[in-house]
């Protein structure tokens, strides 16, 4: 962790670093419960991180939240993050399979924005847990699990970016090519899908 987030987490800051530790390593084993082969993995890769103080009170700023490491962590689900890349769609869901099965893990809520994509094009499926705490009078923390291609993953990344920059003009050309690309993405994972099924068959 930064000297900053050490600071602005405190007292937290061991449990939260024991939880992405967790969370990675319980991730990797589950998926290596299904293949260790670099040939069929189901994720291509698996990142964790802790959100950064500074977006922790941006976002704690934005929902009118006090700006402080006890109210995000009782109020928001993303401190602790996790994101698995998968190589195709249909793994996605034979990962939440997994996560839901794991006797470890409580699953409090699915959002499959696949499924139900955002109005801009965004993708992923994202799972909430909620975890044991135990440290200031905090018992359990929420945390996020975001499932997604390599594809969605790279439209996300090349959004979040965008998202950033000052002063874009042609805003609604922007936002309609950015979900065209979006589309034209989730069009190639299907036939990527078919392609592998057709495969598999044999
Ligand atoms: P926040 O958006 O995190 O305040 O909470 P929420 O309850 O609206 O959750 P949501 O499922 O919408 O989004 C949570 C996370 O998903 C974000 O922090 C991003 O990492 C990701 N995400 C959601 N929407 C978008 C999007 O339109 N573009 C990109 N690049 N990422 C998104
Ligand atoms: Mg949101």
């Amino acid at each position: 962790m930064k000297q900053e987030d050490l600071l602005f987490y405190g007292e937290y800051a061991p449990k939260l670093e024991e939880i992405k530790a967790l969370l990675l390593g319980e991730i990797q084993a589950m998926l290596d419960s299904l293949s260790t082969d670099s040939e069929t993995a189901l994720a291509e890769h698996i990142k964790c991180r802790i959100k950064g103080s500074e977006s922790m009170k941006e976002k704690l700023r934005r929902k009118g939240l006090a700006e402080s490491a006890e109210s995000g962590l009782k109020s928001l689900s993303d401190l602790v993050g996790a994101r698995v890349i998968t190589h195709f769609v249909g793994d996605i869901y034979t990962v939440l399979d997994l996560i839901k099965k794991n006797p470890n893990w409580r699953v409090k809520n699915v959002k499959d924005y696949i499924a139900d994509m955002k109005p801009n094009g965004y993708r992923s499926l994202h799972i909430i847990l909620t975890l044991p705490f135990g440290v200031g009078g905090i018992d359990s923390i929420d945390v996020e699990i975001q499932l997604r291609t390599i594809a969605m993953d790279c439209w996300a990344s090349l959004e979040h970016q965008l998202k950033y920059k000052k002063n874009i003009k042609n805003t609604a050309l922007i936002v309609d090519e950015l979900k065209r690309c979006a589309d034209e993405m989730a069009s190639t994972d299907l036939t990527m899908q078919t392609i592998r099924d057709l495969i598999q068959r044999g």
